[in-house]
């Protein structure tokens, strides 16, 4: 018990001091020694050093030894016993023990304490022997070490001994000494100032280096992570945050107003999760009921652009559906939101009386019919970014996403000519990771076309800039994941996401 260990120290400490605790309390545990005499210590009632030695210990064929002598001076006890020769069945007979035998006879040949007689018999060579290995096991066994480290080794390796740490603490009476330990307050009471038992009452002093309890509380998840550092790097940036919170759209929104022809393969089956129950969508709906002959205006437009095109462009030339335009699809980009808030942009007004510069951003998911595998979900996080402004560029697109990359920490962009039928030109951004020493896709962009723009009602000299990204590349080469299915789904590791600090990107 703690109490009477507390007592038992004090009392051994009056009697020797420094006391060593292998000796005064060798079968005390560490742990419960400890904590007494860290009380102990707190109060400067003893000082204690920790001490750390090795010690051998003998193991069960060396405590044989110890009890039986060494395998080769049982081989010439027996030899020197016989009355004449012993053949090695002989031998072994006589010791009672083949494996001792067998070593111990080899070793007392080399000693010349036995030797070869006729017959491959053998025969002992001197009258008496001095067992050194028994006796080395003896001092080990008394003393708990030996000055040979030479045979120490031998012993270890023929597993006669142990070489083991032993922690110990060497004890010593501090400066408050006392034989009994004084009940320490540890609240300031009413009634000790009413009493004023205060002024003579010992208190506890405050122990600063205490851990708190462990609290358990929630974690984010990496990629939450992750996406509040986009988020700051997008808010710092002068972007707001786009309202995502519609996991379904209509294939109009999806797919149409980004030009998306209705026989394009990312629409049939193979890409896109289209819902059974319902079907299809109304017709585009404003929120406030005088704007929908804008959105019935739109969706004329957008139709008039797929079939016979407007705004200089050609169109595809195809019987456009509206049945295939209200199909309920689960969004496969977020760039279906941007659309749906740079439409909203043709209707505001700036100072000149036209639509005023915007950048927008979101992160949230989308979803793919894409095959499972390491690194492919169903779904996953999208962060995407659009500028609209006069007068931009295509240099500029590139110049913004330097900029952009390199507060991830990302550097040395190549740009790669691409295709997307809602941009033109398309750029696909590449980046050298140094892990898997080759250039990886790390995001797609570019400038959206004016037969997109300007069936939403945008002036023609409006340009906009559009890049998308998944938010699970970045975090997987943050938090050095290989598989997504340890990141996202019903494998995840909780105490994955419990351990993981809060992310910092390198940003420069
Ligand atoms: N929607 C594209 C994608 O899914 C990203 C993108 C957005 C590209 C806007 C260009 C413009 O990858």
């Amino acid at each position: 018990m703690a109490g009477d260990l507390t007592s038992q120290v004090l009392n051994a400490l009056s009697k020797a001091d420094p006391l060593l605790s292998t000796e005064a309390f060798p079968d005390v545990s560490f742990a419960d020694l400890k904590a007494v005499l860290d009380r102990l210590a707190s109060r400067s009632m003893v000082e204690y050093k920790q001490l750390e030695r090795e010690e051998a210990v003998l193991l069960p064929e060396g405590e044989q030894i110890l009890q039986n002598g060494s395998h080769e001076a049982r081989v010439w006890e027996a030899l020197n016993k016989a009355m004449g020769a012993l053949s090695v069945q002989e031998i072994k007979a006589a010791v009672g023990d083949d494996k001792v035998a067998g070593f111990g006879q080899g070793k007392a040949m080399k000693a010349k304490w036995i030797g070869k007689a006729e017959g491959g018999k053998f025969t002992a060579l001197v009258d008496s022997i001095t067992d050194t290995t028994r006796d080395q096991l003896r001092t080990i066994h008394e003393t708990r070490t030996l000055s040979d480290a030479k045979v120490i080794a031998d012993f270890k390796k023929r597993t006669l001994i142990k070489v083991q740490k032993v922690l110990s603490f060497k004890i010593q009476k501090g400066p408050k000494f006392a034989l009994e330990l004084v009940k320490e307050e540890t609240d300031l009471t009413e009634e000790m100032l009413a009493t004023g038992s205060w002024k003579t009452a010992t208190f506890k002093p405050y122990n600063f280096n205490a851990l708190g309890a462990d609290q358990h509380a929630g974690a984010l998840h990496p990629l939450m992570k992750v996406r509040h550092e986009f988020r700051n790097i997008f808010f710092e940036m002068g972007f707001e945050e786009m309202p995502t919170s519609r996991f379904v759209e209509s294939g109009f929104w999806n797919f149409d107003t980004l030009f998306v022809p209705q026989q394009h393969p990312a629409r049939d089956l193979q890409d896109t999760f289209y819902i059974s129950d319902p079907k299809l969508a109304d017709k585009p709906r404003a929120e406030d009921a005088d704007d929908q002959k804008d959105y019935d205006t739109y969706f004329e437009n957008v139709r008039q652009v797929h079939e016979s095109g407007k705004y200089g462009s050609i169109g595809y030339r195809y019987p456009w559906a509206e049945e295939e335009s209200l199909r309920l699809v689960l969004r496969t980009h977020t760039t279906a939101i941007s659309t749906a808030m740079l439409h909203k942009l043709a209707d505001k007004k700036g100072p000149d009386g036209k639509p005023p510069p915007a950048r927008y951003f979101s992160i949230d998911r989308v979803f793919r019919n894409e095959s499972v595998d390491a690194t492919h979900l169903a779904e996953f996080h999208q962060v995407e970014g659009v500028i609209a402004d006069y007068g931009l560029t295509l240099g500029g697109l590139m110049e913004f996403m330097t900029i952009f990359f390199k507060k991830m920490g990302i550097e040395d962009l190549r740009f790669k000519p691409a295709y997307n039928p809602y941009t033109e030109p398309s750029l696909e951004i590449f980046s050298f990771h140094k892990g898997l020493n080759k250039l990886v896709e790390i995001g797609n962009s570019g400038m959206f076309r004016p037969e997109m723009l300007e069936a939403m009602g945008l002036p023609g000299d409006l340009r906009v800039y559009g890049w998308g990204l998944s938010l699970e590349r970045p975090t997987m080469i943050k938090y050095g994941i290989s598989n997504i299915r340890e990141l996202l789904g019903h494998k995840v590791d909780l105490n994955f996401i419990e351990r993981n600090p809060a992310v910092r990107l390198e940003k420069n």
